[in-house]
């Protein structure tokens, strides 16, 4: 298989326009749109072709409206551990669109499956977080090339978020996305704009030996 220079182009535009989106349009995202983005995602690399990405799509009003409580008191938790001008700017931060986003979507890895037959996974059994990771940049890239924009939300406790969606006991949670249409489209991270942090430059994380 050949990439022209058109394409690799495209790629690149593709990455550089790929942006962790907290502000969303109430546009609903077609179903058929959403399932195709899923498929996308599932074509990620996994040790030992596992698959241990499993979705649930959330959309309960109040298994929702118990996300965006986890969430607050998380971040409220969260923002402490700053003081002064630091402070003040984490608490100006959007640090999700759970309130607004049409689609959320929780991500678990499933421990102990027997798909794979455990190949790859005994020496790192992490391996199995980092193919579920694989599979949601894989998302993230899939959902922006079909003008959706998501949002990945950390700041959960992760076994409240099992125990609101009653998942099985070996799934373990990976992280909460949300998806929809973007409201504006940035080159640069919302940190960024924010003062928040800079992007790296590579010579700062490349190294030889
Ligand atoms: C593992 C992971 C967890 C993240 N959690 C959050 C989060 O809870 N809230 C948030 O606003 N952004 C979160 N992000 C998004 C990052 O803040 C964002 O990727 C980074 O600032 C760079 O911006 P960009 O994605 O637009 O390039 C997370 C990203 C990753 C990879």
């Amino acid at each position: 298989m050949y990439f022209d220079k058109k394409f690799r182009s495209q790629l690149k535009d593709l990455f550089l326009w790929r942006r962790d989106v907290r502000r969303f349009k109430s546009r609903p995202v077609d179903e058929n749109v959403l399932q195709e983005i899923i498929s996308q995602a599932m074509l990620a690399p996994s040790v030992g072709l596992s698959q241990p990405w499993r979705f649930i799509q959330v959309d309960d009003k109040d298994l929702r409206q118990q996300i965006i409580h986890n969430y607050e008191v998380e971040n409220d938790k969260a923002s402490k551990i700053y003081t002064d001008e630091k402070a003040s700017l984490y608490r100006s931060l959007k640090l999700s669109g759970l309130k607004e986003a049409p689609i959320h979507l929780a991500i678990f890895a499933e421990h102990e499956s027997d798909i794979g037959s455990g190949l790859g996974r005994q020496t790192m059994p992490e391996t199995i977080h980092y193919s579920v990771v694989t599979a949601i940049e894989n998302l993230w890239l899939a959902a922006r090339a079909n003008g959706i924009g998501m949002g990945w939300v950390s700041i959960l406790d992760p076994i409240k978020v099992c125990k609101t969606l009653k998942t099985p006991d070996n799934w373990h949670f990976i992280g909460y996305m949300c998806l929809g249409y973007p409201q504006e489209e940035h080159l640069d991270p919302e940190l960024v704009r924010a003062g928040w942090e800079k992007v790296l430059d590579t010579s700062k994380v490349f190294f030889k030996k």
